[in-house]
This record gives C-alpha cells, structure tokens and sequence, in this order.
C-alpha cells in the first residue's frame, strides 16, 4: 500500500480534483456559464436573445472576432465561409473506404483528422493567417463532410454545395436533396436548425472542448485537434446524449411508462440515467432546453407531425420536476432532451444526431482554439495524477517469480 504522504511530500501545493468539478483551466473570454441561475453568455450576449434574433454564421463571427460583426462584415465573412464550403475531390474517394453501416462520427473523425494531409497551406500554427484559413475551412467544410457521411450511409450520391444558400440551408440541401431534383430549404426547418447550431455552438470548458486546448497546447495542427474533439463528443455523457435521449424516449414509448424508468433511473443498483436530464454545471433549467422546448412545438406544428414522443417528453419533464430525487440532485433537462425530438421531426436518423453537434460546435472549438493559441503565455496541458501503485521495490528475474 502506497503512503500517498510519503509519495507527495515535497511537491509542494497539490490539488487532487478528479473530474476537473472545480479547477479552471484556463482564462476565456468567450463563454460565460452561471450553472445556478441557468444563465449562458457569449461574449456578453445572453443564448436565448442569440438563438431568437441572430443567426449561426453571426454568432460564428463573433466568437471568433469578439463582436458581433455590422452588415458588411457579416456579409464578407459569409461570402469567405461559402468559399471554402468544398472538400478535396480526393476525400471523396476517402468515404469509399468506409464501410456502408459505419457510424457517421467514425468517418467524421477519419475524414477531419485527414484535412491536414489535404489543406498544408492552413497548419501553420505561428502564423495569424493561416489560423484564420484553418478555422473558415473549418466551418465552412463540417457541412459538406456530415452531409457526405449521411448520402454515404444511404448509399445516395454526394451532392456538391451550393454557395447560392445559405449557411444552413446548404447543409439540408446538401443532406436531403438528391442530384438533378430541384430541393426547396424549407424556412420553418432552415430557422429551426439554425437555432440547434447557435444553440451548440459554444459552452466553455466541456469535454471536448477541453480535449482540443489540450491536444492543441501541444502545437498540433488545427485539424487534428478538431477531430480530438470530435471523438470525445460521441460519447453518450457528452454529445452522444441527445442519440441516446431520443432512444431512451422511444423506448419508453407512452406517457404509462413513465413511472417505471423513473423509478430505474433512482435506482442505486441500476445504471440507467435519464438521458437529456442533468448537467455537470447547470443545476437549474439549461437556458438552451428552454428554447429548444418551445422550438420542438413549433417545427413539429408547423410540420404537420404529432409526434407521442414529444407527448411522452413533457409528461417525463413534468414529473421529474416534481420528483424528490431529482430536486435533491437539482437535475433539469439538457440541451440534449429535446433537440433529438426535432432533429428526428426534420428527418435525421438518430446517428446523426452527434454529427450535427459537431457541425455547431466546431465554431467554438476553433475559436477558443485561437483564444488559446494567441495566448503569448500559453502552456502545454499537463495534468498530474495520484499514483496509487506499489512504492518502489527490486526487479525479480522472471524464473524467480
Ligand atoms: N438520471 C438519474 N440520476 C442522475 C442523472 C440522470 N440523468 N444525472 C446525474 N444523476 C445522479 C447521479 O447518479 C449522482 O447521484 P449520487 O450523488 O447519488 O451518486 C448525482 O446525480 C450526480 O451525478 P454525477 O454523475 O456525479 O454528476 P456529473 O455532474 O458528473 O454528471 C452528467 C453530469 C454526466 C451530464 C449526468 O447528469 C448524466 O449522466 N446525465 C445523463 C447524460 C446526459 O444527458 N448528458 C448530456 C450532458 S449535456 C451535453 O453534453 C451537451
């Protein structure tokens, strides 16, 4: 048994903060969390004035370049974003490589982390310039890469962009349209994706997000970090979750049902979570399943769908709220419990739930990726650790053991 003492007596000041719950990691100036009051800020600007009146390329622009941007630069930044919306030719012959039932984030993460072998012009990490390049192809490419991982796992042709529409509505072009067919973007589902990526864009110091500062504070190239990221987003506690939430709706299945998986997921012997409910910082209602809320009733409304899942989510919602347990725990719904129910209403299969995750959070992993970056102080990330193996002893030659 290891006198943890002994060991870390002359390290001096030591934190041991499994999970990082209370230890800051860095400064930024882009996102401001308040997990009591359910408050999130970008920049200033509160997430639900962001979702309701912006849109994603302008929250875009300003978590990158700190305000939101007057007309003309908004203009100009869209037109640089269209710009970079192909991808190599070559890469497509990458897709082929996959197989057909391959999950869609598998191929994200093959195909971002391949950019690199593609764009040597944009990873040069020294250079302002090219960090710019690196996060407008960036942006602009995570469309057309998630479009293409869909089309291939429905065995349809690519489709190339179409630099006419706009941001979002390329992207459901891109997605839903099929070669020599006219696709009209619907506006009602081209606002309400709008609002999923503002709404995913950026928040702080997640995991993923984490994960690209640390595998970056390395001076690893921009698109290596990006697909860092991207693996540790599918996780089901993390961007994995609204997958996994819609699943878990389903499963349920009508309102009856409820009361059991309730009592499941209280359960100390049974690993069930509700999924969608809990966060690691909010301990009230998550500003962004505010607005989802009242978004999942307008697309589906306006689409014509009655869905008993989203039934079956307001009656979930509404009992948890009651529930002892979860006051207790001050768990709430996340941002993931009801995005899946209209991403499913828009036509996504669930396994591209994530992928559309990624598509809006690469926003904000570039931009605090170049927070980083022009940090003149900034510090590879280097956690320690509480060694808990055996004290120091002798060799013993293996005929001996
Ligand atoms: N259902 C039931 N109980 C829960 C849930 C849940 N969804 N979430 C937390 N709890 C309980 C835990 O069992 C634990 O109980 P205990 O104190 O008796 O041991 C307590 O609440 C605290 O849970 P932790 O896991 O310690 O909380 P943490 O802050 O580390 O976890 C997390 C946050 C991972 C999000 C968790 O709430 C969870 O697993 N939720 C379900 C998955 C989910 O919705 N993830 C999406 C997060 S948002 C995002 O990534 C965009």
């Amino acid at each position: 048994v290891v006198d943890i003492r002994k060991l870390y007596a002359n390290t001096g000041m030591f934190t041991y903060d499994p999970g990082f719950t209370s230890t800051a990691s860095c400064e930024s100036g882009l996102t401001y969390i308040d997990g009591d009051a359910g408050v999130l800020l970008h920049r200033g600007y509160p997430i639900d004035q962001l979702a309701e009146q912006s849109s994603f390329m302008e929250v875009a622009y300003l978590l990158l370049n700190h305000e939101l941007p007057s007309k003309a630069e908004l203009e100009k930044f869209t037109y640089t974003i269209s710009r970079h919306t192909m991808l190599h030719e070559q890469l497509a012959t990458f897709y082929r490589g996959f197989r057909r039932d391959a999950h869609p984030m598998a191929i994200m993460c093959g195909v971002v982390g391949a950019l690199s072998a593609f764009y040597h012009d944009s990873t040069d990490i020294s250079d302002p310039h090219q960090r710019m390049v690196a996060s407008h192809r960036l942006i602009a490419k995570m469309p057309t890469i998630a479009a293409m991982a869909y089309k291939y796992s429905i065995g349809q042709p690519f489709l190339y962009p179409d630099n006419s529409l706009s941001y979002t509505g390329n992207f459901l072009r891109m997605t839903f349209g099929v070669p020599a067919e006219a696709y009209e973007v619907d506006p009602v589902i081209e606002s309400a994706m709008d609002k999923i990526f503002i709404l995913h864009a950026d928040h702080e110091q997640n995991a993923s997000t984490s994960t690209v500062r640390l595998a970056g504070s390395s001076g690893a190239n921009p698109f290596a970090c990006i697909a860092a990221g991207i693996a540790c987003l599918w996780g089901p506690a993390h961007g994995g979750a609204n997958e996994a939430a819609l699943n878990m709706l389903r499963e349920i299945g009508r309102p009856e049902r409820i009361p059991e998986y309730i009592a499941r997921a209280k359960d100390k012997n049974d690993p069930f979570r509700l999924m969608g409910f809990g966060h690691r910082v909010y301990k009230n209602f998550d500003p962004r399943a505010k607005v989802l809320s009242k978004a999942a009733t307008e697309v589906l409304d306006k689409l014509g769908i009655s869905d008993p899942v989203l039934d079956t989510a307001r009656e979930l919602e509404q009992i948890a709220l009651k529930d002892d347990y979860f006051a207790e725990k001050k768990l709430y719904p996340n941002v993931d419990f009801y995005s899946g129910v209209i991403l499913s209403a828009i036509g996504f299969p669930t396994t591209m739930f994530t992928v559309l995750f990624a598509l809006a959070r690469t926003v904000g992993w570039v931009a605090q990726w170049n927070e980083m970056i022009s940090d003149p102080d900034q510090k590879i990330g280097r956690p320690r650790q509480l060694y808990t193996g055996p004290t120091q002893r002798d060799y013993v030659a293996v005929d001996k053991r």
